[in-house]
């Protein structure tokens, strides 16, 4: 590979999916990981294999769908955390482990309670462990910036010398500042034995706000790989944004001199998915992929845009993939123009998906006047919380007096798979709260909530409303999310998708305990 080719690693489902309001589900993951590798990431971080045997499944399924990205597995300097990294990764088309230790005092002291030389020798007996494993192994040194850099430089060596064939330098508490981080690189180079036969790699948090102004000036001294995530999803104020890197080096490439494999024009719809998978939305004024990216509103502006377009954009909307206009679908539209719309808003959907689509697009149609692109995206990801089950929600009635003192009164008829049908009813403080008592007596699920959220998804009278509702069970947290032109009814199929992911979580463990 040539020396002006700068890898993208993506991490959005294990740096940024550990992140709260960022959870996914194995589908989802799959849906997204297919989505990256199609946008042309270099590798994908499909998640820490060791975490819990859901997030083994989900490395392990992503590995076998992946064509033409590397997929990694997250793991500790630990023998079984190595293991389970190399089983999870190991149908991967192009498998990689990467594997952590902390290198500064601080992490070394209070978290690891190890000595400069165990942590050296832990470096060396599981790198060379990962390598005996899989022929692509990353090293990262935990917290590098914070290292002492003697230090640092021989944990890097000894990573080298057992068989790493990556080597990033993170930094994990979003603590250093672009020049400093830049000479961070420049030293390793400088000074690392066998560090020219590896790929070196920035990492770095946006604490600061300096993310992605650190991993430029990573790349500015020798990195070949960013690690980086949609969005800037990530751990607290998040990881580098993939979208707003690469498009630095697109739009200035007289000063970087460096490209990437990106198909830049699937950025905006790949935000798009992740925003409608997670429901974490970006702000309006977010670099590249917000709402007002490409906005002009002064009047000098949209007078100087007018003569010339570049009088006040440095890169086109169609370089990213952001349509120029928010066309909007309606009862007499085709097929090819709804798939045209789906393909634009990140969703490829198949023969099959797209006469599903099709079905629900034409009914919605029949009840609103305009189907907006929030619409669509609700379709492509399926809106209602029973689809899976076991339990269905058969009928919903509501009655009672709503207001200040008053306890309205909901009434609920559901099937399970298993052939039980239940009538239930609950009074409530208010009418959700009646129909998700409703729902806990019938089906037995008594846990609070912890999160619960209603927005519209598109404009006018008519918008359909999207209900989210987050559960902490178990030690797990279980999203819920529907959308229906009722906000009750999408907020009683949102609960209902909760209680439903948790009882097939548990049919899941009782019968991998039967096994
Ligand atoms: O921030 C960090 O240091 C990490 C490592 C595990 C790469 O996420
Ligand atoms: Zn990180």
């Amino acid at each position: 590979m040539s020396e002006d080719f700068v890898r993208i690693f993506d991490t959005t489902l294990r740096d940024g999916e550990q992140s709260p309001g960022c959870s996914m589900t194995t589908p989802q993951k799959l849906i997204l990981a297919q989505q990256l590798a199609d946008l042309g990431v270099d590798v994908i971080e499909a998640g820490f294999a060791a975490a819990s045997p859901d997030d083994f499944a989900a490395v392990k399924a992503i590995a076998g769908v992946v064509k033409g990205s590397t997929v990694a597995a997250l793991a500790r300097c630990q023998q079984h955390d190595i293991e389970r990294a190399a089983a999870a990764v190991e149908n991967a088309e192009k498998p990689r482990i990467h594997t952590f230790i902390a290198t500064s005092d601080l992490h070394m002291e209070h978290k690891l309670r190890m000595s400069r030389e165990q942590v050296l020798a832990s470096i060396a007996q599981h790198v060379s462990l990962a390598r005996s494993l899989c022929e692509d192994v990353e090293f990262s040194a935990e917290d590098a910036s914070r290292s002492d850099q003697e230090f640092l430089v021989k944990a890097i060596e000894a990573a080298i010398q057992a068989g790493a064939t990556t080597i990033n330098i993170p930094d994990t508490v979003g603590y250093a500042v672009p020049a400093e981080y830049g000479a961070l690189f420049a030293y390793v180079k400088q000074h690392a034995r066998g560090v020219e036969n590896v790929i070196l790699s920035s990492h770095c948090h946006d604490d600061l706000g300096l993310a992605v102004a650190n991993s430029l000036a990573a790349i500015e001294n020798g990195a070949r790989q960013v690690e980086c995530t949609i969005n800037g999803i990530g751990e607290r104020a998040g990881n580098a944004a993939m979208e707003e890197i690469v498009m630095a080096l697109r739009t200035r490439p007289g000063f970087y001199g460096v490209q990437t494999r990106i198909r830049t024009q699937r950025l905006y719809p790949v935000s798009r998915q992740l925003v409608a998978l997670t429901g974490s939305q970006i702000a309006r004024n977010k670099a590249i992929v917000g709402e007002n990216a490409f906005a002009h509103e002064s009047g000098i502006h949209q007078h100087g845009m007018l003569r010339n377009r570049s009088t006040y954009e440095i890169m086109s909307p169609e370089d990213v993939g952001v349509p120029r206009s928010s066309l909007v679908l309606g009862k007499h539209s085709g097929r090819a123009a709804l798939a045209d719309r789906f393909k634009a808003l990140g969703h490829e959907l198949d023969e099959e998906a797209l006469n599903r689509a099709f079905v629900a697009f034409k009914d919605l149609a029949d009840r609103k006047k305009e189907v907006f692109d929030g619409d669509l995206e609700a379709i492509a990801l399926g809106s209602s919380g029973d689809e899976t089950g076991p339990w269905r929600l058969t009928s919903i009635q509501l009655g009672g007096r709503i207001g200040q003192g008053a306890s309205p009164e909901a009434v609920i008829e559901m099937v399970h798979e298993d052939g039980r049908s239940v009538r239930q009813n609950a009074l409530g403080d208010g009418p959700v709260h009646a129909l998700f008592s409703a729902i806990e007596f019938a089906t037995g699920f008594h846990y609070g909530l912890s999160d619960y959220q209603v927005r519209s998804i598109s404009t006018g009278e008519d918008a359909q409303g999207e209900a989210r509702v987050k559960v902490h069970a178990e030690g797990r947290d279980y999203h819920g999310r529907a959308v229906s032109t009722d906000v009750l009814e999408a907020s009683a199929l949102a609960f209902l998708e909760v209680v439903n992911s948790f009882e097939r979580r548990r049919q899941f463990l009782a019968q991998s305990a039967a096994a």
